[in-house]
């Protein structure tokens, strides 16, 4: 499959290398024609990579990611181009955080808001599925790290792009279990985890770990 990727940082980066590896075709988007960084990751990662600006990567993916920094994200999805996103699946990885007054980062839209609630409004025509942006990038393309199953959440207002996505994230990542939380605005749950997860990154001095859910059974009806 051809996958455009908005966004040449650590997470465009991990996740655009992990789709090469098995087979696909990925172009990663910036700001610019020549990106040294970009064109660093796409020599590396040899054939199947390459890069573009956001508008190139948005006419090449049949898929899109969106891995640009939340105060960013909805510059990027309009130098993009609504119409090279129409009718496409868009995965929003992206986090609305700020980081203007240093670390620990505050939620730039939180409450009755989400980043992806916003991206979506932008994209009336774009399937947006917001995930993997609970966890760190490591942990996005390789959750067999933890040797047990751990938490992944999905949140769209489309069954069927929900459904596609969870399916890649199985086949492409390995992520089994993935809990659909319901339409986008389900994102401001997921969003707002940030604001413990930067905690915990401060804490464990490392962005590989995840949550793991733990539900009461169902009590069994005697036989
Ligand atoms: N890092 C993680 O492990 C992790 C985990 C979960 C979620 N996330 C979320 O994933 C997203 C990407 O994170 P990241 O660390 O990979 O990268 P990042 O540094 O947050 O974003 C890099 C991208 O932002 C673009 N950018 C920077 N300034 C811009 C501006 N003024 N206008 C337009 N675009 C601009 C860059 O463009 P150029 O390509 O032109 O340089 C680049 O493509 C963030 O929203 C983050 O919260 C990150």
């Amino acid at each position: 499959m051809k996958i455009g990727i908005l966004g040449t940082g650590d997470v465009g980066q991990t996740i655009g290398a992990k789709l090469v590896d098995i087979g696909h075709q990925v172009m990663l988007g910036s700001r610019s024609k020549v990106h040294e960084g970009a064109s660093d990751w796409a020599r590396q990662v040899g054939e199947g990579a390459s890069v573009g600006t956001f508008e190139d990567a948005a006419r090449f993916g049949e898929l899109m990611f969106c891995c640009v920094g939340g105060a960013h994200a909805l510059a990027v999805i309009d130098a993009a181009g609504a119409d090279n996103l129409a009718d496409k699946i868009l995965i929003d990885v992206s986090n609305p955080l700020d980081f203007s007054h240093g670390f620990p980062p505050v939620l730039a839209i939180t409450g009755t808001d989400s980043l992806g609630e916003r991206i979506q409004a932008a994209l009336p025509r774009t399937r947006v599925v917001k995930t993997l942006n609970t966890v760190a990038n490591s942990v996005m393309v390789n959750p067999g790290m933890f040797g047990e199953p751990t938490a992944l959440f999905v949140s769209a207002n489309d069954a069927s792009a929900k459904a596609e996505v969870i399916k890649h994230l199985n086949d492409w990542f390995g992520w089994n279990g993935v809990i659909d939380l319901g339409d986008i605005t389900s994102a401001r749950g997921t969003e707002a985890w940030l604001l413990l997860w930067t905690r915990l990154y401060g804490a464990l001095g490392t962005g590989d770990f995840n949550i793991r859910l733990v539900k009461k059974s169902e009590a069994k009806p005697e036989t």
